[in-house]
């Protein structure tokens, strides 16, 4: 369930909630070795880690104070879409404090006894991440809040009319959420966070330079403007740049070419069924469906998932928030619609109807 690591072992433990990602509409294997993978590439300082600068800016303001202070950092909630960091950055935290880290995440934590014994272990200075914080259950999430405002928990001991409530002080610790859904979060927890970080999507000079990066320790050369074509393909996510550069990699080196250059970049894309604005070929699917089975929409997500027989949570997890991003869907009262620019991407007329009555919903 939990594991306790040490600051060297952080990459190994972060294999754990990586493991399984999705990627451009492809189920990744969530074999060993796609994780290491990842974990090769993940940054282990702020100084290594790229992009995010109000981020950074404002984290390390916090711990240089807290150690200052000589105290532990207030607790801290990350959120935004996939695979742009979140778990990296919680890990670079954990090794800043120089505390151990916990390991956990909201499905794991069963019932409450689960998080008592953390919790219960923890030492002074000690960081407990908890992923997916969303997903912990109600009586679990009750715990935390005396946990994170009073570090006290109130358990209970026996069963039945001789059962009692004994309070257990706990040592100064930070806790680190990570959440893709800031909306299920109820607000009572998050009101108990010092430091809630909202992840944006990168900047394409920002995704150039880590694909640089992930380049340069994979020992392969890459071609400044190639880095840079992959990066504006790479849904300005840095897990999205890393595994594309990986299948590029693997082009390059089955045609035998020692460098990836932009021309070879442009191939493998093709060869992917990637397109110039990094769409993926699900994407183009589900633009294609929306606009030729449903007029563009307005259409429901439940009736998407069964045109496409694609679950919801993947569809609003993986693939809307880019194409929303893009601005060629847009999420309304009344379901989805398709933009004027996505009619135009796929190659189709934008409705004359749509174009007489902006859409108001
Ligand atoms: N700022 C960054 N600089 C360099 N590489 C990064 C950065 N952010 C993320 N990465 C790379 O992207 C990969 C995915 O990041 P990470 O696992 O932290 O995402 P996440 O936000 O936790 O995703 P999820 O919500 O799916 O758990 C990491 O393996 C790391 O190599
Ligand atoms: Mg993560």
């Amino acid at each position: 369930m939990q594991s306790m690591i040490k600051r060297e072992d952080l990459n190994i433990a972060s294999a754990v909630s990586d493991a399984g990602q999705l990627m451009g509409g492809q189920q990744l294997p969530p074999g060993e070795e796609v994780v290491q993978f990842e974990n090769t590439l993940r940054p282990r300082s702020l100084d290594e880690y790229i992009g995010q600068q109000d981020i950074k800016t404002n984290l390390t303001i916090s711990l240089e104070a807290a150690k200052k202070r000589g105290e532990s950092l207030d607790h801290v909630l990350l959120h935004g879409p996939a695979g742009l960091g979140k778990t990296t950055l919680a890990f670079i935290v954990a090794s800043e404090m120089k505390g151990e880290a916990k390991i956990t995440s909201g499905p794991a934590l069963e019932r409450q006894g689960d998080l008592a014994s953390i919790l219960t272990n923890l030492q002074e200075g000690d960081v407990l991440f908890i992923d997916e914080i969303h997903r912990l259950r109600p009586p679990v999430e009750e715990v935390l809040y005396s946990a994170m405002e009073d570090y006290c928990i109130d358990i209970m001991l026996g069963k039945g009319p001789s059962a009692r409530s004994v309070r257990l002080n706990l040592p100064r610790f930070t806790l680190i959420g990570a959440t893709t859904k800031m909306s299920l979060l109820s607000s009572p927890l998050r009101d108990r966070f010092g430091n809630v970080f909202k992840f944006a999507f990168y900047e394409t000079e920002d995704i150039t330079q880590i694909i640089t990066r992930s380049a340069r320790i994979l020992d392969f050369p890459i071609e400044e403007d190639g880095a840079r074509r992959l990066a504006e393909c790479s849904r300005q996510t840095p897990r999205i740049a890393n595994r594309l550069l990986r299948r590029v990699r693997d082009f390059a080196q089955y045609h035998d070419e020692s460098e990836i250059t932009r021309a070879i970049v442009n191939k493998a894309l093709v060869a992917l069924g990637v397109d110039e604005l990094g769409l993926d070929p699900m994407d183009r699917t589900i633009l294609d469906t929306l606009i030729s089975k449903f007029n563009g929409g307005p259409v429901g997500l439940n009736t998407i998932s069964s045109a496409l027989s694609e679950e919801e949570q993947t569809l609003e997890d993986i693939y809307e928030p880019y194409l929303i991003q893009l601005g060629l869907l847009e999420r309304t009262p009344r379901g989805r619609l398709v933009t004027e620019r996505a009619f135009h991407h796929m190659g189709f007329d934008f409705p004359a109807h749509r174009r007489q009555s902006s859409f108001i919903d």
